[in-house]
This record gives structure tokens, sequence and C-alpha cells, in this order.
């Protein structure tokens, strides 16, 4: 039979319509399906806080992160990246609606938060209980990789007692005998002082005063004439934001500078010293960064960072551009696909992050193993000293993973 006998008139005019039909509707779907033309975003949620005294560390680590993702062509794993943000405002009382909101609400793939150890607390239980990937790009507290840990929980900043217990043993070191702490009465600043008393104490010198005032309380005054009349060899404190602004002035304005000498950890004097001005000078802090390392990735780090965002970066952006570098490491081993969580996560534990710091990998619990610098203020920059602590491990007490 010939072919043109197969079709009846009416149904040979029909069928080049119907073919038509067919083709645009394909064509549609290709057109309006991502999944066909390219597979969906990746949903990155920021829960950080942008009011209050750590406003801008909330927005340096929101810099770093987004400076990583377009260093990598705007894409991590290979997928485009959508953000979603919330203001946790570093308060604990309003975390676990935020976190829900942000997990359930925006369906993201990834939390990244946050700065405030007790909002930190709250979204880690939040994240524990909906199986929910978290990157904290700075909160220190120890508990979370300690008994909270868990294995879609990391960090890549510090844990608050890293820093402190580097400054311990630097204060024992230059043989201080006597000192008072001081901080704000939360988990980050009784961690802080806990690590430096730990290896202030063991290193032969005594605390003898530890005082204490509510978060993000900056009526200093009637601390510092306690200080004054206490005449310690040395005052340990943790402040950051803008609080370790305003306590790193009241210290100078109250006149102790030249005659107590104030140290701390790094969030003393990080991110502020523009502030801080004359204030700061001189003054010796520990932390896991410094704004002169000289290695080939912190070189490209600031010169990238100062052209795309106004000012220097900092450590906060450093906790934030790492987060990102660590996201990359586990999306890369599942090309994206970030349903294999197991792989996924095997890949971020595995990972050695070239970081601005320098090269660091994390422990079990998922907390970064790193060399912690001895850095002293000079002009507008934390000048390195030299190493206070190699690879200094939280002792992550009570993680079983
Ligand atoms: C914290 O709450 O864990 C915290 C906040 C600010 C810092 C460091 C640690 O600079």
């Amino acid at each position: 039979m010939n072919a043109s006998h197969r079709f009846s008139p009416p149904a040979r005019r029909l069928a080049p319509s119907l073919l038509h039909v067919c083709l645009f509707a394909i064509a549609g779907i290709v057109a309006s399906s991502p999944a066909v033309a390219q597979p969906a975003k990746v949903k990155v949620g920021f829960m950080l806080p942008y009011t209050g005294t750590y406003a801008a560390l909330g927005t340096a680590i929101t810099n770093g992160f987004k400076l990583a993702v377009e260093e990598n062509g705007g894409k991590l794993g290979g997928r485009e990246i959508e953000y979603f943000t919330v203001d946790d405002e570093s308060d604990p009382a309003k975390a676990p609606d935020n976190a829900n909101k942000i997990i359930k609400r925006d369906k993201v793939d990834v939390l990244i938060g946050t700065v405030h150890s007790g909002v930190a607390l709250a979204m880690a239980k939040v994240a524990r209980d909906n199986n929910t990937l978290l990157i904290i790009p700075n909160a220190g507290a120890g508990d979370i990789t300690g008994p909270l840990c868990a294995p879609n929980i990391f960090r890549t900043s510090f844990s608050n007692w890293q820093p402190g217990y580097a400054m311990g043993k630097v204060a024992a070191e230059q043989t201080k005998k006597t000192a008072v702490t001081f901080t704000w009465k939360y988990a980050a600043g009784e961690e802080s002082v806990g690590g430096f008393k730990e290896a202030f104490e063991a290193g032969g010198g005594k605390v003898v005063k530890e005082l204490f005032l509510p978060f993000p309380q900056v009526e200093f005054q009637s601390y510092l004439t306690e200080i004054a009349a206490l005449k310690p060899d040395v005052v340990y404190a943790f402040f950051a934001g803008g609080g370790a602004v305003k306590f790193v002035k009241d210290y100078a304005a109250a006149g102790l500078k030249n005659s107590v000498q104030l140290v701390g950890p790094g969030f003393l004097t990080d991110g502020t010293l523009d502030a801080q001005g004359d204030a700061a000078q001189g003054m010796l802090t520990t932390l896991h960064y410094a704004d002169g390392l000289n290695n080939p990735k912190n070189r490209a780090f600031r010169a990238a960072y100062s052209k795309t965002f106004t000012g220097e970066p900092d450590v906060y952006a450093v906790g934030g551009y790492d987060a990102a570098q660590l996201l990359n490491a586990g999306l890369t081993a599942v090309k994206g696909d970030v349903t294999k969580r197991s792989e996924l996560v095997a890949a971020m534990e595995a990972a050695k992050i070239d970081s601005p710091r320098g090269a660091f990998t994390l422990s079990k619990s998922h907390n970064p193993v790193q060399d912690v610098y001895l850095r002293r203020v000079e002009g507008r920059e934390n000048k390195i000293v030299g190493v206070a602590a190699r690879a200094l491990a939280d002792p992550s007490r009570g993680c079983k993973l």
C-alpha cells in the first residue's frame, strides 16, 4: 500500500496540525521546566545579625560567603545559588522561630549562621530536629562541637575555648601572675574566659576576679573602676562588634591602658580598628586569623574583598568565605545533588580548606584544627607577631559521632 493511501483526506489535513501542537507543547515544557533546562538552584539561608551590636559581623560573613561563590562562577558544586535571609538580631529568644521559618517556609537546603553563641545553640537544635545541613561561620559555643555535635552540623570558625586558651598560654609565658577577666554573661564570654583561665592557671597564673555584665550592655564604667582598684597584672576581656569598640575606647579613656595591660581574643580588635583608633594601638590578641598573613590565598582574598565591598575584610569575612568553600567541597563531591547527604557530609569531613587563615582541616567533631596567632595592633592592622598555639583542636568534650 502506498503511504498516501493510509490516511483518509480529512485525516491527512489533521495530521500536520496535530504534529505542530505536539511540537509546541514539547517546546513549551522544555522552555518552562528548569529541571530540563538546568538544575534548580541550591537554596542557602543566611540567619545572621544585621542589626544590633553584631550587625557588622553578619554583613562581613555574608560578604565573605558571596565572594567565594562569585569566585566560583556564581555556583557551588556546579549549581547556582538562591539566597534567603533572616536578621536574627542576636536574640536567642527569637532563634527557634527564625530558624524554623527559614527551614520550613523557605525550604533551604543549607542554613548558614550565626554570630551569637546563644542563637547558634538554638539553631543547632532546630537543625538536628529537621536534619538540615548547618554551617556555622562564627559562633563558638563549645557544646555545638561537644555534646550537641551532629553529622549535619559543621563550623568554619573556632570554638570559644580556642583563642581564649591561646591567650592564657601567652599571658603565663609573659610571666603575668594575676588576671581579671571581663565579659558579657553568656556562652561565648564564659567559654572564652574559661579557655584563658585553664591555660593561664596551668602556666602558674591566677585569675583573681571574673567580672560579667549582661549581653549586649555597654555600661562599663563601674567595672573599670573595680579593675583600677584590683590592679591585676593583666585584664582578659571578651567583647566583639560595637561592644568591643566602646569597651576598648572606654578602657583607654579611664586611664587604664598604660597601667593594666588589656588583652583578649582577637574579636576585641577585629573589624573595629577604624573606630577604636589610638585606644587600640599596641594591644595583643590571639586569633586564627591576622590581617597581614603572608600566604597567596590571603593576599588574593584581601584584594578581591576590598575591590568588591567597602572596607577591609576581617575574621568574620573569612568565616563566611570558608563556609562557602566547605559547602563547595561537599556539593562538588555529589555533583550538586544535595539528597546524597552521607556522601556530601563525608566530603566535607575530609576537606582541606585553602583558607586565608592558612589551610585547615576539621576535627571529628567538625570544628577547625588550626593555628592561633598572636597579633599586635599597629595602625589599622592586626599584625602577626607569632603563633601562640599550633594546630590547636577544640577539646570537643562529650561529642560522639
Ligand atoms: C559568639 O557569641 O560565639 C561570638 C560572638 C562574637 C564573636 C565571637 C564569638 O566575635
